[in-house]
């Protein structure tokens, strides 16, 4: 080798090092099937650290089997999948264990334990991870988590049966909280709420990520979320991650599905109401510099 070859090789090594110390998850040529039906097909995507990645695609495309897949509860045909540069796939429950504490998960339709109560069901993570953690504090740790959501501190004696759609979603980002995550795994978490309620669990949302430094992945249909929160949106068609980037960038590409997303009416509705929101924070700020923020 030429102290060149060795000079470039040098370069690359730094290069990829670099690259993965901002990656949280990255996924490399996954595939996934349920029998003839081919889910995923060679799909890559990469998620940075510190964003919320909105992942979007019709029903049916994959998203919820691709979270599956990322988290281990979907054995992939083939490929990668790397969460803070560990392997996830064929790693033993034992040995995932270290990386599964770092991340939370609300699943689509919440999932809440419907015989637990709420402060219950934020405990169940804490009783498994953290078996030697007494009763007291574990009931410290959910009250905690609850009020962070934005919860009154009475809907912890409560029963999933006794919340509103929005209660109980608040109370599976609870559950996801409870380890203190670095990641956060979000499937449409506003599906269902009305306007207001789906615009405010966005907010809480984006005050977590932003005080708490979460990466989040973040699936949903809900136009709004994609344009006010997300960072960078990945398309899934195609079996593939057809496009990434932010909102601007997606609809420089020419793909007929983005296009029909983002440009139908429903896409211009969104934009017009967030450039409308912005318009007031920005007035908003002007005038009270110091409480402008969200
Ligand atoms: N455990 C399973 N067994 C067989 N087929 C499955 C399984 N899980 C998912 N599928 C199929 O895989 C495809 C993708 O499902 P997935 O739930 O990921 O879709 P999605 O993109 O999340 O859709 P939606 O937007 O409706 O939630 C669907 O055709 C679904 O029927
Ligand atoms: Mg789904």
């Amino acid at each position: 080798m030429s102290e060149q070859d060795i000079a470039q090789a040098e370069e690359q090594r730094i290069d990829e090092a670099v690259q993965t110390a901002d990656i949280a998850i990255s996924v490399r040529g996954l595939r996934n099937s349920f029998g003839d039906q081919l889910i995923h097909d060679g799909l890559d995507l990469d998620v940075r650290k510190g964003e919320i990645l909105g992942v979007v695609g019709g029903s049916g495309t994959g998203k919820s089997v691709l979270m599956r897949s990322i988290i281990g509860l979907q054995t992939p045909d083939e490929g990668e999948i790397h969460v803070f540069g560990e392997s996830m796939v064929g790693r033993s429950d034992d040995e995932a264990l270290a990386i599964r504490k770092r991340w939370g998960v609300l699943f689509q339709g919440g999932a809440l334990f419907s015989t637990l109560t709420v402060a219950e069901n934020v405990e169940v993570p804490i009783r498994e991870y953290y078996p030697n953690i007494g009763p007291q504090l574990r009931d410290e740790i959910a009250a905690y988590k609850i009020r962070m959501t934005g919860l009154p501190t009475e809907a912890g004696p409560k029963y999933p049966s006794e919340l509103s759609g929005g209660m109980k979603k608040r109370a599976g980002l609870a559950r996801a909280l409870a380890l203190d995550p670095d990641l956060l795994f979000l499937d449409e978490p506003t599906a269902g709420l009305d306007p207001i309620g789906a615009a405010a669990f966005d907010d809480q949302t984006r005050k977590l990520q932003q005080t708490l430094g979460l990466t989040v992945f973040l699936i949903t249909h809900d136009l709004d979320t994609l344009y006010s929160i997300c960072d960078r949106v990945a398309v899934l068609a195609d079996k593939k991650v057809t496009a990434v980037g932010t909102i601007d960038e997606l609809l420089a590409t020419d793909h007929p599905w983005i296009q029909e997303y983002f440009n139908g009416p429903r896409g211009r509705a969104a934009t017009a109401a967030v450039s409308r929101h912005k318009d007031r924070e920005q007035t908003q700020a002007a005038q009270s510099p110091s409480d402008g923020r969200r």
